[in-house]
This record gives C-alpha cells, sequence and structure tokens, in this order.
C-alpha cells in the first residue's frame, strides 16, 4: 500500500448501503491491488455516537463523527460516501462539493430534478469527481448484454421490458416514517418505487438503450394512511406504492417498466428483457450470474432460449473473481462499482452513472410521477450521453 495513493473515505450513514460499501471498499486492495489509488477507511458518520462507535469498532474506520458536517471539515478526508435516505442526499453533497470532497452518492440521486441540477452544478463548478451507486450496472451479466446490445448483434430493438417487484409493505399496520421505514414517509423519500426501484430500472435500461423521450404512467398507494414513526399519528401516506409506465426511447423502441411492493411473494425480482429484430436477451437479479439469449441465426434444429452462466474470464469483471463456473453474489456489483471508481481516477475519465447521468434518471422518474398524476403523457427531456 505503501507507493499508493491514498483515497481517504468518509461514509455518512451504517445502514444496509454503509454496510455495502463499507464491505467493497475493503476488497479493493486485495483484488484490485495494481490500482494506482486505494481507499482507506478514514471516517464514519451517523448520529448516535454508542452505534457509530461500534459500527467503526467492527468495520475498521480508524474515526467516527456524529455530525456530517464536521467530517465534510475535515481535511483529511478526499471523499465523501453518501448512505443516507434521499432526502439528505442534496444538502450532504452541495456541502461535500464546496469542501472541494469527491462524492460517492447513494440512488436516487435527488428527491427532485430541482435538486439534482444543483447538485450537478455544484459538482461541476467545483470540478470534483463523482458518481451515483446504480450498481446493477456492474453486475458482470448486465454489463454483458450492455456489450451484446452495443455490438449491433440484436440488430435494431424494439422492445425494452422490466420489473422491479416486492412485497413488504403490503401489511396496513406497518408505520411510515423513522429509522427502516423511512422508504414510507414521502419528505424522506420523495417518492415511493419509482425512485427506489424504478430508478434503478431507468438507469439501466437508458446506459443499455438510450434515453427515453416520453412516458405515460399510472400510480397507486393501496394503503392511503399509516402511523407516521415520528409524530406517533395516523397520516396520510404520500408515496407511490406501485408504478407502472410505457415509453418510447430516443431509438424507436417501446418500453415498459413496473415496480410494486405489493407483489405477494416477491422480495427484489429485478428483471429485464430486450428484444430486438435479430436476437433478444433477459436477466433476472434472482439468477444474476446468468443471461439468457436467443438468436434467430441459430441453425433452426437447436434454436431456443441459452442460459449463458457469466462466470469465465472473458467476461466483465470476472478475471478478478475465483474460476470459472463459480459465481459471485450481490456484494460484488458494489465493489466493481467502486473499483471502476478508484480505476478512473487514474484514467482521468468520469466514473459513470455521474452526478449528470443520474440527473437524466431523475427526470424520467418525475416525468413518470408528473404523468401519473396528470393522466397525461409527459416529455421527459432526457438528454442522454451516459
Ligand atoms: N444501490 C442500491 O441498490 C441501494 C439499495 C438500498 C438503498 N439504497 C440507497 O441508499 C441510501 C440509504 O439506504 P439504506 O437502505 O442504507 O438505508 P438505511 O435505513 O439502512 O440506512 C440509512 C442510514 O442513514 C443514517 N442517517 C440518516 N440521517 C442521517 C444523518 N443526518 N447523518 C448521519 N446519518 C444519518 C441512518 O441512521 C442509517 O444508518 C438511500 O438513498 C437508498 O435509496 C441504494
Amino acid at each position: 500500500m505503501s507507493n499508493k495513493k491514498q483515497i481517504r473515505i468518509g461514509l455518512i450513514g451504517t445502514g444496509l448501503m454503509g454496510r455495502i460499501h463499507t464491505n467493497a471498499y475493503k476488497r479493493i486492495p486485495d483484488f484490485f491491488p495494481e490500482y494506482e489509488y486505494q481507499p482507506v477507511l478514514q471516517a464514519v458518520c451517523a448520529r448516535r455516537e454508542d452505534k457509530v462507535k461500534a459500527f467503526a469498532a467492527q468495520w475498521g474506520y480508524a474515526s467516527f463523527e456524529t455530525d456530517w458536517k464536521k467530517l465534510i471539515a475535515r481535511e483529511d478526508i478526499d471523499a465523501v460516501d453518501i448512505c443516507t435516505p434521499n432526502s439528505s442526499h442534496a444538502e450532504i453533497a452541495i456541502a461535500a462539493a464546496a469542501a472541494g470532497k469527491m462524492i460517492l452518492c447513494e440512488k436516487p440521486l435527488s428527491k427532485t430534478v430541482k435538486e439534482g441540477e444543483a447538485m450537478v452544478e455544484a459538482v461541476e463548478k467545483a470540478r470534483v469527481k463523482n458518481t451515483v451507486w446504480y450498481n446493477y450496472r456492474k453486475v458482470p451479466a448486465v454489463t454483458l448484454a450492455k456489450e451484446i446490445v452495443a455490438s449491433g448483434k440484436l440488430g435494431k430493438i424494439f422492445h425494452y421490458r422490466a420489473n422491479f417487484l416486492q412485497d413488504w409493505t403490503i401489511n396496513p399496520e406497518l408505520p411510515q416514517g423513522g429509522d427502516g421505514l423511512w422508504r414510507l414517509d414521502v419528505d424522506a423519500a420523495g417518492s415511493g418505487v419509482t425512485g427506489d426501484l424504478l430508478a434503478h430500472c431507468i438507469d439501466t435500461a437508458m446506459w443499455i438503450n438510450g434515453g427515453i423521450k416520453d412516458v405515460s404512467a399510472m400510480t397507486e398507494t393501496f394503503v392511503k394512511e399509516r402511523v407516521h414513526q415520528g409524530s406517533g399519528q395516523v397520516q396520510k401516506v404520500g408515496i407511490d406504492d406501485a408504478c407502472i409506465f410505457h415509453c418510447h426511447f430516443d431509438n424507436g423502441s417501446l418500453g415498459l417498466f413496473e415496480a410494486t411492493r405489493y407483489a405477494r411473494g416477491h422480495k427484489a425480482l429485478y428483471t429485464f428483457e430486450i428484444n430486438g429484430e435479430n436476437a433478444s436477451i433477459r436477466w433476472d437479479l434472482h439468477d444474476m450470474n446468468w443471461l439468457e439469449y436467443f438468436d434467430h441465426k441459430d441453425d433452426p434444429h437447436v434454436r431456443g432460449w441459452r442460459k449463458i452462466h457469466i462466470t469465465e474470464g472473458e467476461q466483465p469483471y470476472m478475471k478478478r473473481w475465483w474460476i470459472p463456473g463459480t459465481s459471485i453474489g450481490y456484494e460484488h456489483s458494489f465493489i466493481h462499482h467502486a473499483a471502476d471508481f478508484f480505476y478512473a481516477l487514474e484514467t482521468g475519465k468520469p466514473c459513470h452513472p455521474t452526478f449528470q447521468d443520474a440527473l437524466e434518471t431523475q427526470k424520467v422518474c418525475q416525468a413518470v410521477l408528473d404523468s401519473a398524476n396528470e393522466k397525461k403523457w409527459k416529455d421527459t427531456g432526457v438528454d442522454w450521453k451516459g
């Protein structure tokens, strides 16, 4: 490590993403040892001292803070990693950029397009390296899907279809707001499944298939009121529990997207399928190391959907891991994302998805919510370059 350039990480938020990002940083020196830039677990921040202290000790951070403003003000922090609920992303990121820190921000970029624009402006003004953790791009099978589409093997694309299905909020007794349940509180989350789940599907879709031009959507809030953990009162639920939208892509293909937290039996069923004139591809998060591929040019005697196990060294990211035939997991998508960030420091290129890319996704989310609200088609205003 001594001849390496150290990037001192300041992590904010110690929940699910705080743990998974920390795991990613810890794996970089072992699995990407030749990279010039390497992370150092310098400081972690959470609001409760007892909890953050225990987290720092368990995961190996050198120090801790209980106020993110203090963490950002520290001279010994190079990069700030934002793993807090959506409502805090803009304030933290804008302050971190002003302090000249690199920023790795969890998705969705922001609660609104307006906030997202201010965040993009802040990182551009400060010229700080930035990325947003749309990690599914970094699943080897998904990266390979992108490469296959980019190679032209599918020919003209007609359809892009994606689902993200869960079932964890069906119980009407589940409260909203506070630790663990901020996703149900519109003030903390910005939106429901649109910003939480569809944002992932939209990012992957635009990365693989180009910009989304316009959308027509419907949303539903099945449970209209829930007790708020903050006030203790029964309050209106302001998030979308389910959302379905269809759209036109810039390349002329049609898109169909659905996300819900009311699909009984499904925990995190993220799937997508792309149909082109020559071939089709599909992927399923539950079977994340596999890509299904149908090629119409195959000999008709053996033509059919083939299931490709993405574990060969020639396939994206896989030369870093074990041996052909053995699988990797969900956490590896974050390790790959962190690695791409450090490699981008070496090359001087952006680490996609950048704040700008994530702003384009935010525009689609906003258009989806507006369309559902107004019961009208909406242009997204997306200018996709990512
Ligand atoms: N990329 C992905 O696949 C993925 C998956 C899950 C969550 N996320 C995103 O990551 C972010 C965090 O989600 P999570 O699931 O880790 O949530 P979580 O509830 O598990 O953790 C959030 C953490 O933020 C802390 N926190 C809240 N306000 C804070 C403040 N002012 N200062 C310091 N800490 C504060 C909480 O105490 C908690 O530790 C969200 O934006 C979410 O959308 C992304």
